[in-house]
């Protein structure tokens, strides 16, 4: 849980790695009348990821880090993070895996969203795996980032049915939909 102190939003900034349609609808619901965050930061480990093109456009703070040293990266971050009073931080298809050291600093501060109903298929290729394995539903997950890949406290979570005719392309396309709406809400959650 986050507190609200007065007026002031949360300053939050997005971990992007690639397409970044997550971090596209999580700024625009920000934007939104009663949202408790606001946008300030967009971190990505990939100089090439098609968001930064969005976060460009939005007019937002960019940071590029290469990540070959994750201990010094991971350092530099921080302090760039306490200097823009960064309170949340939103990985949004983010393929780096955060020291432990970095996440103990942001305890309880740091989301990920999943495309699978955790703890069901932890990592990558979810949608392959959840299809091979005959599931009849899939869905998303938002959680609270711990040391365990992709096992830290589940927020929210959104079930979608999975048909005959799935294939992992049009299931992560159904669920990606999902994503768009539950990262926010799950965001409203714990921010009180
Ligand atoms: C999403 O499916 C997210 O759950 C996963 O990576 C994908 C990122 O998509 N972690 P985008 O970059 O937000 O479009």
């Amino acid at each position: 849980m986050i507190k609200l102190i007065g007026l002031n939003k949360i300053k939050t900034a997005i971990f992007i790695s690639g397409n970044g349609s997550n971090f596209k609808r999580l700024y625009k619901l920000s934007l939104s009348k009663g949202s408790p965050i606001t946008v300030c930061l967009v971190v990505s480990d990939n100089k090439n990821a098609k968001g930064l093109i969005y976060a460009k456009k939005f007019k937002l703070k960019i940071k590029i880090y290469q990540f070959e040293n994750k201990q010094i990266t991971e350092n530099k971050l921080l302090n760039y993070l306490k200097k823009n009073n960064i309170k949340l931080i939103c990985l949004a298809g983010f393929m780096k895996i955060l020291r432990k050291n970095f996440i103990k600093k942001f305890n309880g501060k740091i989301l990920n969203i999943h495309p699978s109903l955790l703890p069901k298929f932890k990592g990558l290729n979810t949608h392959e795996r959840a299809i091979q394995n005959k599931e009849k539903f899939s869905g998303c997950t938002v959680h609270y980032v711990s040391s365990k890949l992709d096992s830290g406290k589940i927020i929210l979570q959104k079930k979608v049915k999975i048909n005959k005719k799935d294939t992992s392309k049009s299931l992560a396309k159904k669920v990606l939909k999902q994503e768009h709406i539950l990262y926010f809400k799950a965001i409203k959650k714990i921010i009180f």
